[in-house]
């Protein structure tokens, strides 16, 4: 890095802002060269703030300042201060009016931060600190302002002019452009100000609140993407009901309006009554679109409309402080997709990301708790732990409180705090309240890092029918944190005796232990045999709890225990038990074997038709390598790959009939529907269909064709096509591939699938097959989706080819993060994901994966998000 290293910003430093904003007018002149901003600003200095002679200092990231006029005198240089981060003014009134004339160029913004195009339309994500890259402001979350907006751009080109709030006027002007304004009557802070100008359908919906009020629903999207609209529109309606059952919350204005873009950094944005969506995130159609996309979108669209009370009206006081609105939105999306499908499948799913990918991160270098200390960029801190371990502590909090409380915890929170920005303690103290409960140990789980991890034991005294349970916890030290208090657990739990019913447990003893201590006993006394424990049911905590359960005993528990997602857990644990034992046994060198139990426990299952077959296909598949990644000390990337493949190989011989019953049983022929009890039939149908190939049998390769070349909608479709491509003869797959471009290569989402299908392949030619992909005429670098599709798959889901011993996938991904270091920080960020966890693998991979960090490090200007996350992995612990 030739420039000086960027600061970091620490949480101890907040101070309440000198200024707030009571009004802010925009006027926008969105030209094809050029953008003019103006902004007038109504301002006064913040009675609370102890430095009433602090000088006015207004963030702007590299602006273009035309011109600077206080209280209606123009300012001249010798006036204020203009440099890269902001604009400072010494000397201003107690209240004045300062208004700012920026010109942007939308069309060279590659960082879709900001103003910036996509496909011909202009549009604006400003979330976390992009508003200050359009004009000068304090574009902090806790300077909320109403706003006034003014769009002008040429009526032909950009017939669609939005932003926040409700359409108050607009007219035409005589040199072919038009105007519109948008009043916005909710006080927000900079992040969540949006503009969309651009050619753009129009599809209505409506929705009638439980108070009457009537609510216009628009969805805009390009013309060639009018038949992918029901989708969202449907899911959306259902989250404004269930938000207003379960939460009592109702949407607020007369419009809301989501727009779909194709140049999109994460997945979509909340921003008042305009929310914008990744087309990804909101474009859906059977033919097109697979069931896990379908349930995906539900889920975002139904995130980004909760933001309208968990966000909007009330918001983060600062940066620090995001999984205020993002754990609890994240939580509330997730109870909302439990309610609309299998609730077991939804928290199956949800704790599989998180085990896989949040854990991973916490045992990494970007490490961070979820309310994160300091940072250098605040992009880095989109993640999983911010994300989905915050909803696990907001899930933790529901499970301690119970359902009613913690409804009286959020109505009071929403209450008492709407139309302010505050904090995750502010949170708390409103659960605290209603539940008359001391939650300052529990909000470790806000301050501390890493994942704790709990040894349970037990014994059992027959004499004195005496059972107890016994748990240890610890956490291990994350960079610059020792983690080392005790945790605040809920440990929900069951007894099962030997007939695998459930024990009634004492009177006065909760199914919910607080296990609080580095070591708690628990005894239950009167038991007249030894129970078996189901700890930890519903995954109540995200921790990693160890037991020493017997193989035989996971059986029992898989097809005993009252807890669907217990069962569940006990054929992973019995599942990783194996692999863990044959990875070993292949590093020995010696012949590998699969314990018959895993076949037993597997033929059980797929023999049983009264289980849901959504369960059941969640059950049949083996634990993911990055799993059994994240689980092992040292990864041995070969050893994890064989492993898996050899027992999905045996399971695939030995339960053929199994699988193919299962298969016939679970396909339908009546056309696509999205719901539930298809979906299901299709996960189960689709799981058993690549078993089917993997057993070699001619049959299976003929019945994945048949599905391929046959299927009426994308899920079978993708299905069949993964496992060709995957464990299918090789002039099949080709044949497969060349097909589906040839039959959805007019569309952009389509294609994505493509791209990511042909980079996650296991064979050896994968890493050129991608690098010649990079010049197909469809490939992008300057789209997020694109990139994601080809090199996020590449390097995030097929561990044997970017783990190359040869280095070259690592070379290679250094590449594309150089190339996209200043193009697109965020992204380039995002990529350097796999590359942070280098500590755990052997020495020659270590060596060749810090090379590769360090060619990065060495390149003339980082941009702050890639400076951030290559420092802090490269840094000593
Ligand atoms: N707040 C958004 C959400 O959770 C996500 C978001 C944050 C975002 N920063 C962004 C989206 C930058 C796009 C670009 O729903
Ligand atoms: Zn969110």
């Amino acid at each position: 890095m030739s420039q000086d290293n960027p600061r970091t910003i620490y949480l101890k430093d907040y101070r309440v802002p000198a200024f707030l904003i009571d009004r802010t007018e925009l006027h926008f002149e969105l030209g094809e060269k050029a953008t003019l901003v103006k902004s007038r600003l109504s301002m006064r200095r913040n009675p609370a703030c102890e430095h009433q002679d602090a000088p006015l200092c207004l963030h702007g990231d590299d602006l273009q300042l035309r011109r600077l006029v206080l209280d209606g005198v123009t300012q001249t240089g010798d006036q204020y201060l203009h440099d890269k981060e902001g604009l400072t003014l010494h000397n201003v009134p107690v209240q004045f009016v300062v208004e700012c004339v920026t010109l942007l160029k939308p069309q060279d913004n590659s960082s879709l931060e900001g103003l910036y195009r996509s496909n011909g339309m202009f549009c604006t994500q400003c979330e976390a600190e992009g508003f200050r890259k359009i004009t000068f402001y304090l574009d902090r979350p806790d300077v909320m302002s109403v706003f006034t907006t003014t769009l002008v751009a040429d009526r032909t080109r950009y017939p669609v002019l939005l932003s926040n709030g409700n359409l108050a006027d607009q007219g035409e002007l005589d040199d072919g452009r038009h105007w519109t304004t948008w009043e916005d009557p909710f006080p927000k802070p900079a992040y969540l100000f949006a503009l969309i100008a651009g050619d753009l359908q129009r599809v209505e919906d409506r929705f009638t609140t439980r108070s009457g009020r009537d609510v216009a629903l628009h969805l805009y999207v390009e013309a060639q993407n009018l038949h992918k609209c029901e989708h969202a529109l449907d899911s959306l309606k259902r989250a404004m009901t269930w938000d207003e059952q379960n939460y009592g919350r109702e949407y607020d204005l007369d419009l809301f309006m989501i727009v779909a873009v194709d140049h999109f950094n994460m997945g979509a944005m909340e921003n008042k009554g305009l929310n914008i969506f990744n087309s990804s995130c909101v474009l859906a159609n059977p033919d097109t679109t697979t069931d896990a996309a379908f349930q995906r979108i539900e889920g975002i669209v139904a995130h980004e409309y909760f933001h309208n009370w968990s966000g909007n009206r009330v918001t983060c006081r600062d940066w620090f402080q995001l999984s205020l609105k993002e754990g609890f939105t994240v939580f509330r999306d997730a109870t909302f997709s439990a309610d609309m499908g299998s609730a077991t499948v939804k928290r199956i799913e949800d704790v599989n990301l998180l085990r896989t990918a949040q854990f991973a991160e916490d045992a990494g270098p970007m490490a961070h708790p979820v309310r994160p200390p300091s940072f250098i960029e605040i992009s880095n801190f989109y993640t999983l732990t911010v994300y989905e371990k915050g909803a696990e502590v907001v899930r933790m909090l529901h499970t301690l409180l119970g359902a009613a409380a913690f409804r009286r915890g959020s109505d009071l929170y929403f209450d008492r705090f709407d139309g302010q920005a505050v904090t995750t303690d502010d949170f708390v103290a409103c659960m605290e309240e209603v539940a008359g409960l001391d939650l300052t140990q529990f909000k470790r789980w806000y301050t501390q890092a890493g994942t704790p991890c709990i040894d349970a034991e037990d014994h059992y005294d027959a004499e004195s029918g005496r059972y107890t349970l016994t748990l240890r916890q610890h956490c291990p030290a994350t960079p610059g944190q020792a983690n080392d208090k005790p945790f605040y657990i809920p440990v929900v739990f069951g007894l099962l005796d030997a007939e695998g019913n459930e024990i009634a447990l004492p009177a006065g003893v909760d199914s919910t232990l607080t296990f609080s201590e580095s070591e708690q006993c628990f005894v239950f006394d009167g038991l007249t045999e030894k129970p078996i424990p189901s700890l930890l049911r519903g995954f109540s905590a995200p921790v990693k709890l160890t037991f020493p359960y017997s193989r035989d005993e996971l059986m029992f528990l898989m097809s005993h225990d009252s807890d669907g997602f217990n069962r569940w857990e006990a054929g992973q644990r019995l599942a990783v038990d194996i692999l863990q034992e044959l990875v070993k046994a292949r590093a020995a060198g010696q012949a590998l074997s699969l314990d018959g139990r895993l076949v037993e426990a597997f033929r059980h299952v797929l023999r049983d038709e009264q289980l849901d077959p959504a369960m059941v296909a969640k059950v049949v598949t083996l634990p993911s390598e990055s799993y059994l990644s994240e689980l092992s000390a040292r990864i041995d990337v070969e050893g994890i790959h064989a492993a898996r493949e050899f027992v999905r190989l045996e399971l695939a011989r030995q339960l053929y009939p199994e699988f193919l019953a299962a298969y016939q049983r679970n396909t339908r022929v009546e056309p696509y529907r999205f719901e539930a009890e298809a979906l299901a039939c299709r996960s189960l149908k689709n799981i058993c269909l690549a078993y089917l190939l993997v057993s070699a049998d001619p049959e299976g390769l003929s019945l994945v064709e048949t599905q391929f070349y046959a299927a009426d909608n994308m899920t079978d479709r993708q299905a069949a096509l993964s496992a060709l491509v995957n464990d299918g003869v090789q002039a099949s797959a080709e044949r497969a591939l060349a097909d589906f471009y040839q039959a959805w290569q007019h569309d952009a989402l389509v294609v994505n699938q493509w791209f990511s299908v042909q980079a996650c392949a296991p064979q050896a030619q994968t890493l050129d097959r991608v690098v010649q992909l990079m010049q197909h005429a469809d490939f992008d670098l300057g789209n997020p989706n694109r990139v994601r599709a080809l090199i996020g798959a590449f390097a995030n889901q097929n561990a044997v080819q970017f783990h190359r011993p040869d280095g070259a996938g690592y070379r290679f991904l250094a590449d594309r993060i150089i190339e996209l270091n200043l193009r697109n920080p965020q992204i380039a960020s995002r990529l350097l994901t796999p590359l942070t966890r280098w500590r755990k693998y052997d020495a020659e991979r270590q060596r060749l994966m810090r090379a590769e960090l360090e060619r990065i490090q060495r390149q003339d200007s980082l941009s702050k998000d890639v400076f951030e996350v290559v420092s802090k992995s490269l840094a000593d612990l």
